[in-house]
């Protein structure tokens, strides 16, 4: 496992949109391993493949619950709607207000191929849109209804 380098917000990688992952070999799994231990050693709970510059619909999450891989991930379900502070490891010291889903459900792939689905609600659900929304693009200040001073909020970086 290795460390990567976190892409910052300015990079044009993180504005494009990722492929989908067809093949589920060792490259994938050395990628995995690699973001997770990545994201752990930001102190993140979520991030993205363009993060580390691979343009693959690949996230890693852990919310405190474990750590969760999703190849492929989509939103089949959402439910509610909550408000909160959000950052991201690619704008280091920026927090902004978003509203997300309270709950949301997701179809992904794990790192052998297999569909599974998986619910979150509060940061766990907030985690996978902020995630799912890197792998087109999309980053949370696009869609941030303020930005805030980083003390004003207990922030989680994704
Ligand atoms: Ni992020």
């Amino acid at each position: 496992m290795a460390i990567r380098n976190i892409v910052k917000e300015g990079d044009d990688v993180l504005r494009k949109n990722c492929r989908t992952v067809v093949d589920f070999n060792e490259r994938l799994w050395t990628l995995l391993d690699d973001m997770a231990e990545t994201m752990y050693d930001a102190n993140g709970v979520g991030l993205a493949a363009p993060q580390v510059g691979i343009l693959r619909r690949v996230v890693v999450i852990d919310v405190g619950e474990g750590l969760m891989e999703l190849i492929n991930p989509a939103i089949v379900k959402t439910a509610g709607m909550q408000e909160g502070s959000e950052g991201c490891l690619s704008s280091p010291g920026e927090y902004g207000v978003v509203r997300r889903p309270m709950k949301v459900r997701v179809k992904a792939q794990d790192r052998y191929g297999k569909v599974f689905e998986a619910e979150g609600t509060g940061l766990l659900a907030r985690a996978f849109c902020h995630e799912i929304d890197h792998l087109s693009g999309k980053l949370f200040k696009d869609i941030a209804i303020r930005m805030i001073a980083p003390d004003e909020m207990e922030p989680a970086e994704e």
